[in-house]
C-alpha cells in the first residue's frame, strides 16, 4: 500500500496543516529545518539508523547515522559561529557531492545562515555572478575548486571566509580557513538558532531569459511541503534505501536529496561520481536501492545501452521510480516497465516552487507522456496567455498557473522583488511553461514559454552565454538557443554576427569556444556555432530567439509582425 492511499480522496480533503501536524512542525517553538532533519529523528528513536551511505568516485565508502548527522552538523554550525558567521549571512556550498556538502547544508541552517549551494562545475564567472548578487559572506569548498575562488575573491569584498574542508598543511592565504570535519572536536550539544517559519533558509540560483541569474529565496517552513511530497510522491517508507541522483547545486538535490528524505528519517545513498550505465546499475544492486529519483536525460542514456545490460544486474530491490527536470518521453516510461518492471513516475516542479507541484502518484493510473495531476493542497490550471483566465476546454494549450500559498513557494528573488512580482498575474503564479489538461485532469507538458534552454534538465539562460560571447573581440551580436538533441533534449547552439574585419572560419569558431569555456559551466557551452550576417530582431531591438529556434526545430514560425526587417 502506498503512503498516499487514494489520490482523489486526499486531493479533496488535504490541508497543509495536516502535514504540519504530522511533522510536529513548530513544537516547542522550533521551526529550524536543521532540527527536523537530524535531532528530531534521533529523539524519535532512530539515532543509530543510517541517514547517509556515501560512496566516492574511487570507491571509498562512509556511513553516517542520524546521530552523526546531528553531531557533525552541530560541529559545522558552531565552527561557522566561532568564525563570525551570523544569522542571515549567506554561506555558499561549492563542493562535489562529498559528505561535508550534505552536513554543511544542515549546519548552516542550524546556525541561522542562508545556504547557497552552487554546482561545483561552475566556471569562475558563473560563480562570481552568484556570489556577487547574494553578497555571500562565506564559502565552503574543496582544494580542487579553490583556484576558481581565489581568482575572483578580490572582486568580492563581502566574501571574507573561505573555508576549505580538505586542506593539507599548506599555509592558508588571506581570508582562508582550514576545517576538517572529521578531525574537529565534535559538538554534541548546540543551541540550534531559533528561527521563525518565515526566516530565509536556502537561496537557489536559476536562470532566466534576460539579466543575471535569479536567487529563489526559500524559508524554513518549506520543509512542510518537502516532507509530505517526499512521503506521498516518492512514497518514502521506513525501510527504504533511497537514491536521488541530483547534485545539491540544483534544487532537486536539496529538496529531495537532503531535506525531504531526512525529514522522513529514511536512509539515503549518494554516489559522488558521474553517470555510467553499469556503474549506476551496480550501485543499485550493491545497496539494494528501493526508491530511485532521477532525470529523463539519464533515463535516455540508460535506454541507449539497451536491455541486455540491465539483465546483468539484480535490480529487484527497486520498488518505486520517479523522474524530474524535463519532459519524460512516453517511450522512456514504457521502456522502464520492460527494464525494471515498473514505470518512472514523472514529477513536475521548479526551483521557485521548492517542491513537487504536479505529478504522478503511486497507485494512480499513469498516462505515459503526461506529468500527472496537482499535488493535494495545490490548485493548478492552465491560463490564457493574454487574459490569464483559466482555460476550461480540455486539450487547449495555456500557461501553467498555480494558486500561491503552499509552504515551499519561494518568498522572493534575492534583491529582485520586481521580477518576483512579475511572476504573478490575475492572482496566479505563472510558472513560465505551456501545457494542456485533458478531460481527466492530467497535465501534458508542451514547452517553455520563454527562451530559457533546458539541457539535460538544467536551465541555462541565453543571456549568460550571449554575454560571454560578446566579450570576444570578433563578436558583434549573438543569440543562444536550444536545439533538439536525442539525449539531452536540448543542447546550446549559438548564432554569431561578426564585427567588420572578421571572417567566419573554423579557426575563429575554435578560438571563440576556447574563450568562453572558462567563463561558462560545461552545461552552458554551445555545441555548435553558426555565423550569420545579422540576427532577426523586433522593431524595439530585441533578438527574436523564437525565430531561430523554430527553424532548428522545424516548427511554424508564428507571429512575426514585430520583426524589424519585414
Ligand atoms: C523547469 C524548472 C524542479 C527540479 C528540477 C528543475 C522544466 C521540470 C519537468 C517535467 C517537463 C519539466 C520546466 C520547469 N521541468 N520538470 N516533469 N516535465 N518539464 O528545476 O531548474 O528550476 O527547472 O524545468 O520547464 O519550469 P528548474
Amino acid at each position: 500500500m502506498s503512503n498516499i492511499g487514494s489520490y482523489e480522496e486526499k486531493y479533496k480533503t488535504f490541508k497543509w496543516e495536516q502535514a504540519e501536524e504530522e511533522l510536529e512542525y513548530g513544537k516547542n517553538g522550533i521551526y529550524n529545518i536543521g532540527y527536523y532533519c537530524s535531532d528530531r529523528i534521533c529523539e524519535k528513536g532512530s539515532a543509530n539508523k543510517l541517514a547517509l551511505i556515501w560512496e566516492g568516485f574511487t570507491g571509498g565508502v562512509k556511513n553516517f547515522t542520524y546521530n552523526d548527522i546531528r553531531v557533525y552538523s552541530n560541529t559545522i554550525a558552531k565552527f561557522l559561529q566561532d568564525n563570525g558567521v551570523n544569522m542571515g549571512d549567506r554561506v555558499c556550498l561549492f563542493m562535489d557531492k562529498v559528505p561535508e556538502l550534505y552536513l554543511g547544508f544542515i549546519g548552516i541552517l542550524k546556525m541561522g545562515g542562508i545556504a547557497q549551494p552552487l554546482f561545483s562545475a561552475f566556471g569562475e564567472e558563473a560563480l562570481f555572478t552568484r556570489l556577487d548578487d547574494a553578497k555571500t559572506k562565506a564559502i565552503i569548498t574543496q582544494k580542487k575548486h579553490l583556484g576558481k575562488v581565489r581568482r575572483i575573491k578580490d572582486k568580492l569584498p563581502e566574501l571574507t571566509k573561505i573555508i576549505i574542508v580538505d586542506a593539507d598543511d599548506t599555509t592558508p592565504q588571506v581570508n582562508e580557513i582550514h576545517f576538517c570535519m572529521e578531525k574537529s572536536e565534535k559538538v554534541d550539544k548546540f543551541d540550534i538558532v531559533k528561527v521563525g517559519p518565515e526566516v530565509p533558509s536556502v537561496l537557489h540560483y536559476t536562470s532566466g531569459t534576460t539579466g543575471k541569474p535569479k536567487g529563489a529565496q526559500h524559508v524554513h517552513s518549506s520543509i512542510i511541503a518537502q516532507y509530505i511530497t517526499s512521503k506521498w510522491v516518492l512514497d518514502l517508507q521506513p525501510d527504504d534505501i533511497y537514491w536521488c541522483t541530483a547534485d545539491p547545486g540544483w534544487v532537486t538535490g536539496t529538496s529531495y536529496g537532503i531535506i525531504g528524505p531526512w525529514a522522513n528519517g529514511v536512509t539515503q545513498v549518494v554516489l559522488d561520481a558521474g553517470f555510467g550505465t553499469e556503474k549506476w546499475y551496480a550501485f543499485i544492486q550493491k545497496y539494494k536501492v528501493t526508491m530511485w529519483y532521477s532525470a529523463p536525460t539519464a533515463i535516455r542514456l540508460l535506454m541507449k545501452e539497451g536491455l541486455d545490460v540491465v539483465k546483468k544486474f539484480d535490480l529487484t530491490s527497486l520498488r518505486h521510480l520517479a523522474s524530474v527536470g524535463e519532459p519524460l518521453n512516453a517511450e522512456a516510461v514504457i521502456w522502464s516497465e520492460k527494464a525494471f518492471g515498473k514505470p518512472f513516475y514523472d514529477t513536475y516542479w521548479q526551483t521557485e516552487t521548492g517542491a513537487i507541484v504536479i505529478t504522478n502518484f503511486p497507485g494512480m493510473k499513469i498516462k505515459p507522456g503526461s506529468m500527472g495531476k496537482p499535488f493535494p493542497g495545490i490548485a493548478a490550471t492552465v491560463v490564457n496567455p493574454k487574459t490569464y483566465e483559466p482555460i476550461e476546454t480540455p486539450g487547449t494549450v495555456g500557461l501553467i498557473a498555480l494558486k500561491p500559498g503552499w509552504p515551499s513557494m519561494m518568498r522572493t528573488y534575492w534583491n529582485n522583488k520586481e521580477t518576483y512580482n512579475g511572476k504573478f498575474k490575475n492572482g496566479w503564479y505563472i510558472c513560465g511553461d505551456r501545457s494542456s489538461i485533458d478531460n481527466e485532469g492530467y497535465f501534458w507538458f508542451v514547452g517553455r514559454d520563454d527562451d530559457v534552454i533546458n539541457t539535460a534538465g538544467h536551465l541555462v539562460g541565453p543571456f549568460e552565454i550571449e554575454s560571454a560571447l560578446l566579450e570576444h573581440k570578433a563578436v558583434a551580436e549573438s543569440a543562444a538557443i536550444g536545439k533538439p538533441d536525442p539525449v539531452n533534449m536540448e543542447v546550446v547552439k549559438a548564432f554569431i554576427a561578426l564585427k567588420p574585419g572578421f571572417e567566419p572560419s573554423g579557426d575563429l569558431e575554435l578560438d571563440i569556444m576556447n574563450f568562453i569555456r572558462k567563463k561558462l559551466s560545461p552545461l552552458a557551452m554551445p555545441q555548435e556555432i553558426e555565423f550569420v550576417p545579422s540576427l532577426p530582431k523586433t522593431r524595439s531591438g530585441k533578438i527574436m530567439r523564437r525565430l531561430l529556434r523554430a527553424k532548428e526545430w522545424g516548427e511554424e514560425i508564428g507571429d512575426i509582425s514585430t520583426l524589424e526587417n519585414d
